[in-house]
Formats: structure tokens, C-alpha cells, sequence
């Protein structure tokens, strides 16, 4: 995906881009060799600096690559006291990406791009909510749509921490597979960008959790009634605006179409992403709506169709196997579950 995703992207081929925490340097050589540019692999761990080195020298890569042995907040700010400026970082932990972040954005030039994995979905997700406050600032409570709520908040975090440092922020790509999050996003330096960033897209998500209806607001205060007539609870700071951009999906996808090696999983990532991007509002948890509302679950697919054949946008997500999106009001679509219910 990330090669893919540079690919799509990066519109000059002389870039500079680091592998912050590249183990063996696979990911690094693979971006030299398939999109181009020259970059720094760096690794903590001297047996794997002593593959890296060993893997440039295999790939004959020796003039675009360079392998160091650095901690990675250390080798981040060596090169901003050195003058070098980034145009693309990957950043690839094992768990929370939140100790690199700060360091990360200070090397990058004007605009920039950054590829971050997070592998801690359980703080992300709720799960551990005392983790979650102390990780990520953000009280919380488990929801239906937890995959797209770790999604929002490592990407409210990163914007939150990027702003405060005068980057603005745009998602472009953000995926959850398996046990990880992965986001790709463009930075700028400029502090009005950031500010309108953060003034726009950071907010809140109110949730009724006997009822699952769900929705945005930037103002903490000011939430409708669930249907229930029992009042929301609120969530955040999380990011409410779009996490992927649909123009972004489709170039990947169209790089990915050529790519002929491509595991067939990451194609129908692709498709299912390009299909939901247009739907903001966090996607239902379909198994959890239907025993709220007390009927046998339809076949997802039937009720996409439906929806569809109403007018409304509806669509699965990649993010969870019975997730639904849709722009269709909650009554609408419990009326739709109830009728598919009788059939
Ligand atoms: C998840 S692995 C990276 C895998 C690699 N990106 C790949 O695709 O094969 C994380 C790597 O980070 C390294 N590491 C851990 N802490 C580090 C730190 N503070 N600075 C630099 N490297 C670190 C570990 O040695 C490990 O090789």
C-alpha cells in the first residue's frame, strides 16, 4: 500500500524520505525500487541496521539508500539540526506511533507526506479506556463503529500535535486492517492551515448507546435527544471530517490495478474504501442495530440494495465485515431493517 500510495502521489521522483523504524529495510527498498528517491533506514537495533546495510548492498542500492543506527526521535531531530528537509516518513512501531509524532514534523519541508502504522487498537478503540485518556487525551466509551473511532483518533492526535507545532494536516488514505491502523496523510507547514484544520475537523461524535444513533457536532453542547428521548453521550476530541480522500483512493487503486503481484485482500481494501469514502458518518455495527431493534439481521447486502433503490448512499466497509455506511436518517433505516425483517 505504500508504495502505491507514493506511486499516486509523489509527483517528483527526486524525493527524500526516511524509514524511521525500518527493521530489515524491506518497506525502503521497496519504495526506492518501485516509486524512486533516495532515502535513510534507520534501525535502533544493530542486527537489523547490519540487514538493512545488507539488503541495500543485495538491491544494489548503495547510492540511493543509507542505512542508520539511530534512536528514531534522535536521528528526527540530528536531521533538523542538519538542515535536511523530508518529503516523505514512515512510521512504523510496534504499538502507539504517539512517541515519534512530535519528532516527525519538524524535519519535513513545506508540504510533505507521512505514512503511520498503530498497532495499539485496543487504547484506540476504547477498549482500554484509562489508555486511552492518558495516550490520547480522549475520554471514552467502547461504541459499535470501534475501528473507525481508532481511525478518527490517531488522526485527531497527529492533527492536534502537528498544529501545535504549526503543520497542518489532511488524511489522505486511512485504513484498519487485521490487529493495525494505517494513515497516510499530507502535511503543510502553516499555522492558518492548521488552524482552520483544527477548527473544522476537530470535534466531537455525540452516540446514544441504547438507540446507536450517532452524529458530529464541534460544539460539545450542542447535541439533538436520541429517539429515546435520553440524551447523547458526547466523545472526543476526535476528527470529524473526512478520513480519505476519494480522488486519492481511485489513483491508488488505479496503480494498484497495474501492479500485477498485488494480493488480491488489498484490491478489495481498495474497492470497499473507494466505495465508502464518501460516506462521512461512522459506519453501524449492523449485528448491534438489529438487536436493538429486536429483528433477525438482513443480508447486508440486500439492505446496500434497498437503501440504494430509496436514494440513499449505502455501502459495507472495509473496516469491519458487518458494518454498514449510510447517509440514510436512523428512522429510515430501521424502518428499511423492520420491513426486510416481515419479508
Ligand atoms: C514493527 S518493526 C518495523 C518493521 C518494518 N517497518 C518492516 O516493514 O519490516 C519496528 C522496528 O522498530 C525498531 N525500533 C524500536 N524502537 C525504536 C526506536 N526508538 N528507534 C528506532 N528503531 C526502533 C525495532 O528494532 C524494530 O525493528
Amino acid at each position: 500500500l505504500t508504495t502505491l500510495f507514493l506511486k499516486s502521489t509523489m509527483l517528483k521522483r527526486d524525493f527524500l524520505f526516511v524509514d524511521l523504524r525500518a527493521g530489515g529495510g524491506g518497506r525502503g527498498i521497496r519504495i526506492s525500487l518501485d516509486v524512486g528517491g533516495e532515502g535513510l533506514l534507520n534501525d535502533m537495533d544493530p542486527r537489523a541496521y547490519h540487514y538493512i546495510k545488507r539488503n541495500i548492498l543485495v538491491n544494489k542500492l548503495e547510492g540511493r539508500l543509507e542505512a542508520y543506527n539511530q534512536e528514531a526521535n534522535t536521528l528526527l531531530n540530528m536531521l533538523v539540526l542538519s538542515g535536511i528537509t523530508l518529503d516523505y516518513v514512515d512510521v512504523d512501531p510496534y504499538g502507539s506511533p504517539i512517541p515519534y509524532i512530535d519528532s516527525v514534523f519538524k524535519p519535513l519541508c513545506k508540504k510533505a507526506y507521512i505514512g503511520i502504522t498503530a498497532t495499539d487498537l485496543a487504547p484506540l478503540s476504547c477498549t482500554h479506556p484509562r489508555k486511552t485518556l492518558v495516550r490520547y487525551w480522549n475520554k471514552c466509551i467502547r461504541v459499535d463503529f470501534e475501528k473507525e473511532y481508532a481511525l478518527r483518533l490517531l488522526i485527531a492526535s497527529t492533527a492536534m500535535r502537528a498544529a501545535a507545532l504549526g503543520f497542518a494536516v489532511t488524511p489522505l488514505l486511512s485504513t484498519v486492517y487485521k490487529h493495525y491502523a494505517r494513515i497516510f496523510i499530507e502535511s503543510e507547514r502553516s499555522y492558518n492551515r492548521a488552524f482552520r484544520v483544527i477548527n473544522e475537523c476537530v470535534g466531537y461524535i455525540w452516540y446514544c448507546t441504547d438507540t446507536l444513533e450517532r452524529g458530529y457536532t464541534r460544539d460539545p453542547y450542542d447535541t439533538p435527544n436520541c429517539t429515546s428521548g435520553k440524551r447523547p453521550i458526547v466523545l472526543g476530541k476526535t476528527w470529524i471530517c473526512s478520513i480519505t480522500v476519494p480522488d486519492t483512493v481511485s489513483r491508488v487503486l488505479l496503480e494498484a490495478e497495474k501492479t500485477g503481484f498485488l494480493r488480491l485482500e488489498t484490491l478489495k481494501i481498495l474497492e470497499k474504501l473507494r466505495d465508502e469514502v464518501s460516506i462521512n458518518t461512522p459506519y453501524i455495527r449492523l449485528d448491534k442495530l438489529c438487536s436493538v431493534l429486536k429483528v433477525n439481521m438482513p443480508k447486508i447486502d440486500l439492505l446496500v440494495s434497498k437503501l440504494r433503490e430509496l436514494g440513499f448512499q449505502a455501502t459495507k466497509t472495509h473496516m469491519d465485515v458487518r458494518g454498514l455506511k449510510t447517509n440514510a436518517p436512523f428512522e429510515e433505516l430501521a424502518r428499511v431493517i423492520y420491513e426486510l425483517a416481515k419479508r
